[in-house]
């Protein structure tokens, strides 16, 4: 039986941290075999904010080679560059007519942005998500391993889906997202936020951090009232928020980190958490030393992975055209 075909992505805006890293990226190494698998550096859709267009070729050769670092394996995932793919934003602009508006101004990451910055609202961070329904179903993609914080996205993606179907040949699978059972990542400063580069350095661990700096940040990490150990996440959220990242990259339960730690202060607890943090990134941080020695392997990679990608998106365009009936030459 033929394989269902993943699809995923993430922007290079900078730093990876742990909550992309369990909330999207261990987990796409894990599917690999399962799924014919598309990990995509989402470049274009970096653009949706300013600041995070400098640097863009080096962020995205570092983004590739952390995934490189982290296990994607280019023989088996097609591992590829949006804007390599002109035809993404080809079936992009079909898909903008789908939908009215007023359904993209309730998608709650338009608002949000909107909300933080109510001039700056551009019609390519409106159009984000239609853009991000072309990069999964010009692939056909039935499954999009990714964080729940995406689900509007996927959403409007098989609304979009259904809404062509309909009109025009049913052609699109409806996705579904798929998560891990992996408890989310929060921020180290503010517990009730997930794990994001846009609350401050000091908020996350990223995968290329020193040792120095990861037994720092979690030295000054949030803790609660109160000196227990515990799993609470109600009364005890910080805690066990860490408890939560602890378990992840020790594989030891919160209840054995509970009884661990009983007669321990957070102090204790802190340290033995930022030397498993250590332990569990050292092996990526080494592999990913030595694939950025070679910048040209990693582009080359993902130029090699774009043409296969490729490939794929202008045979569903001509299928998109001709099912529309546009003449096609
Ligand atoms: N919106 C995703 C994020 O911010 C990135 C992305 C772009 C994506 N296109 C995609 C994710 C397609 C999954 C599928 O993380």
């Amino acid at each position: 039986m033929a394989k269902e075909t993943a699809l995923s992505g993430i922007r290079p805006t900078g730093e990876l941290h742990l909550g992309n890293y369990f909330g999207a990226l261990r987990q796409w190494v894990s599917i690999q075999e399962k799924y014919d698998c598309h990990f995509m550096v989402a470049d274009l859709h970096s653009l949706t904010t300013l600041e995070t267009t400098k640097n863009i070729k080096e962020k995205t050769l570092e983004l590739a080679g952390l995934w490189l670092a982290s296990g994607l394996n280019p023989k088996k995932s097609t591992i590829f560059l949006q804007s390599a793919i002109p035809e993404h934003g080809e079936l992009g602009s079909i898909f903008s007519t789908l939908l009215p508006v007023s359904m993209l101004e309730l998608n709650p990451t338009y608002k949000e942005m909107v909300s933080e910055n109510p001039k700056a609202g551009s019609f390519g961070i409106m159009n984000y998500p239609v853009l991000q329904a072309a990069d999964i179903l010009i692939y056909k993609a039935s499954r999009v391993p990714i964080g729940k914080d995406q689900d509007p996205h996927i959403e409007i993606t098989r609304e979009i889906a259904r809404r062509f179907n309909r009109r025009f040949g049913n052609i699109f699978p409806e996705p579904r997202s798929m998560f891990d059972e992996v408890p989310k990542i929060y921020s180290l400063s503010s517990p009730q936020k997930k794990m994001s580069k846009s609350h401050g350095p000091d908020s996350y661990i990223a995968l290329l951090d020193s040792p120095d700096k990861i037994r720092r940040k979690i030295k000054s990490s949030v803790t609660d009232s109160g000196s227990e150990i515990k799993y609470d996440e109600l009364n005890k959220p910080a805690i066990s928020h860490l408890l939560d990242i602890f378990y992840l990259v020790s594989d030891k339960s919160a209840k054995e980190l509970e009884k661990k730690y009983k007669n321990s202060g957070y102090a204790e607890f802190k340290k033995d958490l930022a030397e498993a943090i250590i332990k569990h990134l050292t092996p990526i941080q080494k592999k990913y030393a030595e694939i950025s020695k070679n910048p040209k392997a990693i582009e080359k990679i993902l130029k090699d992975g774009s043409e296969r990608a490729r490939a794929v998106a202008q045979k569903t365009t001509r299928e998109v055209k001709s099912k529309i009936g546009l003449l096609d030459f």
